[in-house]
């Protein structure tokens, strides 16, 4: 009998969570005003809101915490984090910031002017707010194949070239202050950058003498989709792919909230000694000191660990093989999802799940609030409400994907709980034409409003 596949950890210490009734959930939402951001976590039977600051340390982190050295300056933290970084990426200068968004304003800072444009592949939404703000512009250069949730092509994540040349000739070099690749893509399904499109990207950046930098939230997530799915990569380890990826980068922004699994904390690294000091002056005014940044030492400690742990194949195999093990069994029961399974997430395209309900009321947010009350697990709405309106016509913005993110937090739930999700998943699904309605919105806020919005039952 071939074995099975199992996970490459076991468990040390544990945290209760609570089922609830669905009386009980009825009221907790419809106080929550259909926004499950305003849940309360017990509330929440299996939260899959975000992988972001959500997964489990390990033994080996843990016991890092307790030699976390707390100097405001020269910490021996601070040294073992540059050290890390270092072997991993191959930067030689990082700034310590208190997560990603963090390093986002640090960089752009120094970087980004008002009236520039920033091509990238579906900038994150923190991204393109720190873009925004300083009265720039994203531009979105990923490929089609990405919008097309049935397509199975391996790296959905990769930028258009013809698209990026032709925002390289529109504009003056001076406007194009840097090209971002994010990795993996969150907003198109976590979705991976392949090796030859990250070369090709940086060959085109370069005939422009335009840098480019990562968001590499889940870089490592990213590797190994290169290891496993294009030629060539096979033999190679993670970290020697992960150094191969960054060696075509002029630098990075880092939530080390994913991908080097801590509960807070991101950087900022490059190979620009000039860039560095630049952005040293907004990291002290922003962040803090630059070598704490926003992080105690503690955090640097666990977050050097968490580093090489978040880079090695068994526990990216474990972690991988989780989210589609859900994929595979959600699709199986003719779930429509994004394809193929991302890295952090499975993304359900609610507009083929309740393809009655009109996207005027909010489909995907409609799901999610039906998802809760089937039976306490919580996504996340990545659709309408995410897109926000219009900024000149105040209008709504439909996106192409109307999605339901179901983000696994990395080393918390069993197979268990992923049962738990597909049978809930499935109950909805059988009964989605008694879902006759969907949701309006009674109070919202003039920007980001999905966290705060306030909803109610039509
Ligand atoms: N870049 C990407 C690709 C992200 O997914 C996130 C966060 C950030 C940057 C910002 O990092 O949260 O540490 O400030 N994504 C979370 C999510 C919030 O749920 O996908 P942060």
């Amino acid at each position: 009998m071939e074995l099975p596949f199992a996970e490459s950890y076991k468990t040390k210490m544990v945290e209760t969570i609570r089922k609830s009734t669905r009386e009980e959930r009825e009221e907790w939402i419809r106080k929550a005003k259909y926004n499950l951001f305003n849940l309360k976590s017990e509330q929440v039977f299996i939260d899959l809101l975000t992988d972001s600051g959500t997964g489990a340390m390990s033994d080996k982190q843990w016991s890092e915490m307790m030699l976390g050295d707390e100097s405001y300056a020269g910490a021996s933290s601070y040294y073992k984090l540059r050290d890390a970084i270092r072997e991993i990426t191959g930067f030689p200068y990082f700034l310590p910031t208190h997560q990603g968004r963090g390093a986002e304003n640090v960089l752009f800072s120094a970087m980004i002017k008002e009236g520039n444009v920033v091509p990238g592949n579906a900038h994150f939404d923190t991204t393109k707010g720190h873009i925004e703000y300083r009265k720039a512009r994203a531009i979105d250069c990923t490929i089609d194949e990405a919008f097309d949730i049935e397509v199975d092509y391996p790296f959905k994540g990769n930028i258009d070239l013809n698209k990026l040349r032709s925002v390289l000739e529109q504009y003056p070099v001076e406007m194009i202050p840097v090209v971002i690749v994010t990795i993996t893509c969150n907003s198109s399904g976590g979705q991976p950058v392949s090796l030859e499109n990250i070369r090709e990207v940086k060959k085109l950046a370069s005939e422009y003498g335009i840098p480019v930098f990562f968001d590499s939230a889940r870089f490592a997530e990213n590797a190994y989709f290169i290891k496993i799915r294009e030629e060539g990569y096979r033999d190679k380890s993670i970290r020697e792919i992960v150094r191969e990826m960054f060696s075509y980068a002029d630098g990075m922004t880092m939530s080390s909230k994913k991908d080097a699994i801590v509960n807070m904390g991101g950087f900022v690294a490059m190979n620009s000694h000039i860039l560095f000091e630049q952005a040293s002056m907004y990291n002290i005014l922003f962040e803090g000191y630059i070598s704490y940044g926003g992080m105690s030492g503690r955090d640097m400690n666990a977050l050097s660990q968490g580093l090489y742990e978040g880079t090695e194949y068994p526990y990216l195999e474990s972690r991988i093989n989780q989210v589609a093990y859900l994929g595979q069994n959600l699709k199986d029961h003719g779930i429509p999802v994004q394809q193929p399974f991302g890295g952090h997430a499975i993304f359900i395209e609610a507009s083929k799940f309740l393809p009655h309900i009109p996207k005027e009321e909010f489909i995907a947010q409609t799901l999610a609030v039906e998802l809760y009350l089937e039976s306490g697990v919580r996504g996340v709405e990545i659709g309408t409400l995410l897109a926000d309106r219009d900024p000149d016509t105040r209008k709504n913005r439909y996106p192409d994907l109307e999605f339901l993110r179901l983000t696994i937090p990395r080393r918390v739930y069993s197979k268990n709980h992923m049962d738990y999700i597909i049978a809930a998943l499935v109950n909805v699904y059988n009964r989605r034409n008694e879902v006759k309605k969907g949701l309006r919105i009674i109070r919202e806020a003039a920007i980001l409003r999905h966290f705060t919005v306030e909803l109610d039952r039509l």
